[in-house]
């Protein structure tokens, strides 16, 4: 397994890689590695004859300060994981690599990115998008693989690959959850045993939900007796629970079979997100 924390020789092994016919899967992650990680590079690696994985925590898409400096940063743990998962190389750059001066330019994907996440993460996606161009610019990978736990950041790349013309297929990956049901995620690793047990609350809405919806019951009503549900829950506040459209994530008036339910809150200081495709 091949590590670097600078682009140039990176770039120079992605060409030679390149120019031997090699085809290259990329995972760009923010570390605190996990087993929904690991389906992203098995997924790469069923397709390409190399996988790269990055591992950089984006200043750039955290709109607040607390949230960055509590992310986890599990490096050791995370290229051990990787090495067992027998991924070729990673990509480590300390944030000054990536940021080289202060000018930060910012993207906007109309309702896109002011829809659900975007309504109480402003400047995230735009965070999100820079960094991820950055990282295709310097990668050139042919596929990419991003999971369907950020459905919102799979659909805000979606459009980022058309309107700036990138060279790469997107993939989707389905959610790896714990056996209760609970979507993996680097930022479960900061609950407690309480909050572990009573962040199982956002799947088991988005299961009943889907049940009420399918046996008939209307959008409005569901919507609205989940939130009460979670909202009588102690330590859990619920920041939206919403039925969307899957082409544009815009509100949906009647189900349809490209829907997707998505919820998000804090479960004590701790900001989950979680997701069901209705066709699922
Ligand atoms: P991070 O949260 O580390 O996630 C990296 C990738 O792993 C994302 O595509 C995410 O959707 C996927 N992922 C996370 N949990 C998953 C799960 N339980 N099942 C399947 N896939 C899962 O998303 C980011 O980092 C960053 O925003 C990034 C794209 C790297 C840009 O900084």
């Amino acid at each position: 397994m091949d590590i670097f924390k600078e682009i140039l020789p990176l770039k120079a092994l992605l060409g030679s890689l390149r120019s031997n016919s090699n085809s290259i899967g990329f995972v760009p992650t923010m570390g605190a590695l996990h087993r929904g990680h690991v389906a992203l590079i098995e997924a790469s690696q069923r397709e390409n004859s190399k996988t790269i994985c990055s591992i950089f925590v984006n200043p750039a898409q955290f709109n607040n300060p607390d949230d960055l400096a509590k992310y986890p940063r599990t490096l050791e743990k995370d290229l051990d994981m990787l090495s067992k998962a027998g991924c070729d190389i990673i990509f480590c750059p300390p944030p000054e690599e990536m940021y080289s001066t202060t000018i930060q330019l910012k993207f906007d994907f109309g309702s896109l990115d002011k829809v659900l996440e975007g309504k109480f993460r402003p400047g995230h996606f735009s965070g999100v998008a820079l960094v991820v161009s950055k990282l295709f610019n310097i990668v050139g990978p042919d596929h990419a693989y991003f999971g369907q736990k950020d459905f919102q950041q799979y659909k805000v790349i979606e459009k980022l690959i058309a309107e700036l013309k990138f060279n790469v297929i997107l993939r989707s990956v389905p959610i790896e959850r714990e056996p209760d049901g609970l979507a993996m995620s680097s930022r479960n690793s900061r609950l407690t045993v309480d909050q572990r047990k009573g962040a199982i609350i956002f799947y088991e809405s988005l299961v009943l939900a889907k049940r009420l919806l399918s046996r008939g019951s209307d959008i409005k009503s569901t919507i609205e007796f989940i939130t009460k549900e979670i909202s009588q829950k102690n330590g859990i506040r619920l920041e939206y629970f919403e039925l969307a459209d899957t082409t544009n994530l815009m509100p949906l008036e009647n189900v349809s079979d490209k829907a997707i339910l998505l919820i998000a809150g804090f479960v004590g200081e701790v900001r989950l997100i979680d997701n069901l495709l209705l066709a699922e």
